[in-house]
């Protein structure tokens, strides 16, 4: 079992800032943590975490991978998030972060197409107006818009360009998300492999892992 990474750095208060870790993120760990031995199959050489807030994700997938000459790019809208996905891999002893400061994977796309090995996204999945999408701040962890898919629906087109012939992209949804209609959709509109692998009920909510894959 790979321990947690440790997050005794990042204060209170930065919480404000940032998203804290909490259901879904151990949701998306416990998927990562479940391939493990798949994961480490596929010798990944670079993997990309959007909207990777704290950095905990990111940092344990790197301990699964394990390898010292992968790459772990990291996007995130909000820039306190990539300082502290930074300051997380350093904690752990993980260099090989590259936090990006942008929204999903805009400028860096053409750079990483088909080459990307392992996608993870713990998406602002919450059902909000519409207008609270797309602030750069706290909000930005969860406002979802319509369905809590506004964020999610922008990514599903590149997913194909972004994941390379045997890449694997583990998503995190909830049921108002309808992760049923986007296994669909990623399969007759993508022509990709898509599953849910994991669900869990978290309080009021009930989470899923969806793995999509060529
Ligand atoms: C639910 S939080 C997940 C954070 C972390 N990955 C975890 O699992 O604990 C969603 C993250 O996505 C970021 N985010 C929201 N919209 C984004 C976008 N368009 N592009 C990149 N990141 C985004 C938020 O700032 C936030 O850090």
């Amino acid at each position: 079992m790979i321990p947690t990474p440790d997050l005794s750095h990042i204060k209170k208060q930065d919480y404000d800032r940032v998203y804290e870790p909490a259901e879904d993120t151990f949701l998306l760990l416990d998927a990562l943590e479940e391939d493990e031995k798949l994961i480490q199959s596929l010798k990944p050489r670079i993997c990309l975490e959007i909207g990777s807030g704290s950095g905990c994700v990111t940092t344990l997938l790197a301990k699964i991978v394990g390898d010292s000459n992968a790459l772990f790019l990291t996007t995130d809208i909000n820039s306190f998030a990539c300082e502290t996905t930074r300051q997380t891999g350093l904690q752990n002893k993980i260099t090989r972060i590259e936090p990006i400061n942008t929204s999903l994977v805009n400028g860096i796309l053409p750079r990483l197409k088909n080459r990307v090995d392992i996608l993870c996204f713990n998406p602002p999945y919450a059902v909000t107006p519409h207008e609270e999408v797309g602030s750069f701040g706290i909000e930005a962890s969860w406002a979802g818009g319509i369905d809590g898919r506004e964020v999610i629906d922008e990514l599903l087109p590149y997913v194909k360009d972004i994941l390379s012939p045997q890449g694997l992209f583990y998503l995190l949804l909830i049921e108002e998300n309808k992760p049923k209609e986007i296994v669909e959709i990623m399969k007759n509109q993508y022509g990709m492999n898509a599953m849910i692998i994991m669900q869990r009920r978290a309080g009021r909510e009930k989470q899923f892992i969806v793995k999509i894959h060529h």
